[in-house]
């Protein structure tokens, strides 16, 4: 490829190109409202809806619902999407979408209700043991084996960029941490991504959100380059998420100088609708860019923070069980990853840094990692999150059971720009117990 950057070099037996995956976006005030008329286009006459019980009786549900039956759509809701989904909530909706034979699907909600869609879809299209199509090491890995029905997401968040990715994220009880499905196949026909719905957002969800769609567009641009991957597939078997590539690169760096101007200004005012919406646009940016290129360290090493974190409570998030919101989750690992990886590749680490409105004005590529960390630190600061995962109750104490809690996030974790084993697990960790 003579366009791309001397990143992107290919090297002896790498593969020759590589695949991009999205929806038909539709991005605007308002546009939930032409929920119908896309059923319509895709000749959809029954929905199945999903949704969480605390939106199934809101605004953006009914604005849904309403155009949905203008057009003359026949609609069953599910609402009982969990928050930070599990296997067993996973089942109960297939279970739902199995029995009420529709032709298509509807999500409206965050990450949890979107990707639980994405699961009902897939495994109500092609029934099959639960791992099957699990990812591997943890699950079988099979590919899903044909296409799924059509599916408009609705997102209701501003960070995870589920409306335009092909994975479904979800905590697998037996071993206690997080893991996915990934497919091209689970990427939403249409996304209607409508600005108007962050008005309702608590502060607490604007600010994990944001963070988590800030380490989305920073683990784009920072995983290893494409032409470098590890797994050897190509043509239609290629994994959805192949490396850095200069598409990625294009949108997580727009994404990261949206988060860099918006991300506090939209967790500190709620009124403030240019930066809400600003920042559901950088969520849909970078959900795109790291769908391409893959998460890595910061959403591995998340994983088993989630898993392990006990009598953890939000305002804002369901209060009635322990839970860290993922976007936490991801940000208590970022300043610890960005000092460990900035040598593999400084000059892409200074840069996330100044798209994030860091001064970078006479830094060395020695000074990459400290610089980017200490941009994420001060954001971190201003929006409230805790200092560190001590804050959350780990200590030393804890560094070995999330080691191991992290080791078999292979998928991600090999997608890092360079090799991590159990030594750096532990030392990432301990980096991130406190950072003030
Ligand atoms: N599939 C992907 O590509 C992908 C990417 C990142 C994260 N995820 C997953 O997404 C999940 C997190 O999703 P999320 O961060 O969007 O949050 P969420 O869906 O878990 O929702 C968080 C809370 O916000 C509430 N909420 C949602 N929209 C609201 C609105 N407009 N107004 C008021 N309250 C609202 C919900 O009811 C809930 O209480 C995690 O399971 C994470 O692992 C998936
Ligand atoms: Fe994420």
């Amino acid at each position: 490829m003579g366009c791309c950057h001397v990143d992107f070099a290919l090297l002896e037996g790498s593969d020759r190109g590589f695949t991009l995956g999205m929806p038909t976006f539709t991005f605007g005030p308002g546009v939930l409202a032409e929920a119908g008329d896309w059923a319509r286009e895709l000749g959809l006459k029954r929905i199945g809806l999903f949704t969480d019980r605390k939106l199934a009786g809101g605004e953006h549900v009914a604005k849904v619902k309403g155009s949905l039956a203008t057009a003359g759509v026949d609609v069953a809701v599910f609402d009982e999407v969990r928050i930070e989904p599990d296997d067993s909530s996973l089942k109960a909706a297939t279970r739902f979408a199995a029995e009420g034979r529709f032709d298509g699907y509807v999500s409206v909600g965050g990450g949890s209700v979107m990707d639980t869609c994405k699961a009902a879809n897939l495994y109500a299209s092609h029934p099959a043991e639960f791992m099957t199509y699990v990812n591997a090491p943890i699950g079988e890995g099979q590919r899903a084996p044909g296409p799924v029905k059509p599916h408009i997401a609705c997102p209701t968040t501003s960070g995870t960029g589920s409306e335009t990715t092909g994975i479904s994220i979800f905590t697998l009880s037996s071993i206690n941490a997080k893991t996915g499905i990934i497919s091209r196949r689970l990427i939403p026909t249409v996304a209607l991504i409508d600005p108007d719905v962050t008005r309702s957002l608590p502060a607490n969800v604007v600010a994990a959100t944001g963070f988590d769609c800030m380490s989305h567009a920073l683990e784009a641009l920072t995983a290893r380059a494409w032409p470098r991957r590890l797994n050897p597939a190509k043509g239609v078997a290629r994994p959805v998420s192949q490396g850095a590539n200069p598409f990625s690169d294009m949108l997580g760096i727009e994404a990261l100088k949206l988060v860099g101007q918006y991300h506090v200004r939209a967790v500190r005012d709620a009124t403030d609708a240019e930066a809400r919406s600003e920042m559901m646009y950088a969520a849909m940016l970078a959900g795109i860019s790291f769908n391409a290129s893959g998460c890595h360290l910061p959403h591995g090493l998340s994983y088993a923070v989630s898993g392990l974190t006990k009598n953890w409570r939000v305002p804002g998030y369901p209060e009635d069980k322990s839970l860290v919101p993922h976007g936490m989750a991801v940000v208590l690992n970022n300043p610890s990853v960005w000092r460990h990886t900035a040598p593999s590749s400084p000059r892409r680490h200074l840069h996330g840094a100044e798209c994030l409105g860091a001064d970078t004005r006479g830094a060395r590529p020695e000074d990459a990692g400290e610089v980017l960390a200490k941009r994420v630190i001060e954001m971190m600061r201003a929006t409230d999150m805790p200092s560190g995962l001590a804050a959350l109750g780990f200590g030393e104490a804890h560094i070995d059971a999330l080691a191991t809690g992290a080791e078999p996030q292979y998928r991600v974790i090999k997608n890092a720009p360079v090799d991590v084993g159990r030594g750096e697990l532990e030392s990432l960790f301990r980096a991130a117990l406190k950072y003030w």
